[in-house]
C-alpha cells in the first residue's frame, strides 16, 4: 500500500462510512482495516483522518498504542511467545532467543520472505502450559527450546507443500 490505490481508498472510505452513527468509531474502523490489509499505515491513517475528522497524531496514537494493530505488514506466520509470568520462569525468554536466533529476526519483526512476524506477548491465558507459543491463534503447550526448530520446518514444509497447518 506504499502508494494508495484507488480501491484500496475506496474500500477505506467504505469502511469509514460504516461507522458514521457512531459516536466512538475510530477503533471498530480500524480494526475492520487491520483485519482487511494486515496493516494500518500512515497514508491509510490519513485517508481515516480525512473521512472522519479525527486528528492523524489521534489515529497514530491509537495504532501503536495497541499491539493488535500494526504499522508494518506482518508475516504469514505470526509467532506469539508468551513472556508472561508463569511462561517466564519456565523458560520463555530462551524460547523466543532461539526462535529469534533460528529466524534472524528480533521480537516485531518480519522474516525478508514475509513469511514469520516474531512477536512478544503478555499472558495468553495459558499458564498452565507454560511456556505457551501461539502461532497464528494455534497454541504450542510446554515449549522447550529443542523443539522450535522443528515447529519452524513444519510451518515452512507446509508452505512448500502449499498445505495449511
Ligand atoms: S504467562 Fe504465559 S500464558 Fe500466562
Amino acid at each position: 500500500m506504499a502508494k494508495l490505490q484507488a480501491a484500496a481508498t475506496a474500500k477505506i472510505e467504505e469502511i469509514c462510512a460504516r461507522y458514521k452513527d457512531e459516536k466512538t468509531p475510530l477503533m471498530m474502523i480500524l480494526s475492520d482495516i487491520q483485519n482487511e490489509y494486515g496493516y494500518i499505515p500512515l497514508e491509510v491513517q490519513e485517508v481515516v483522518s480525512k473521512q472522519t475528522g479525527i486528528p492523524v497524531a489521534e489515529i497514530y496514537g491509537v495504532v501503536t498504542f495497541y499491539s493488535f494493530f500494526s504499522l508494518t505488514p506482518k508475516g504469514k506466520y505470526v509467532i506469539g511467545c508468551c513472556l508472561g509470568t508463569a511462561c517466564y520462569v519456565k523458560g520463555a525468554g530462551q524460547v523466543i532467543d532461539k526462535f529469534s536466533e533460528i529466524l534472524h529476526i528480533q521480537p516485531g519483526q518480519t522474516t525478508e520472505d514475509g513469511l514469520f512476524t516474531l512477536d512478544a506477548l503478555r499472558c495468553i491465558g495459558a499458564c498452565g502450559i507454560a511456556p505457551a507459543v501461539s502461532i497464528n491463534g494455534k497454541v504450542f503447550p510446554k515449549v522447550a527450546t529443542a523443539q522450535v526448530a522443528d515447529i519452524i520446518e513444519q510451518y515452512r514444509n507446509a508452505e512448500k507443500e502449499g498445505q495449511e497447518v
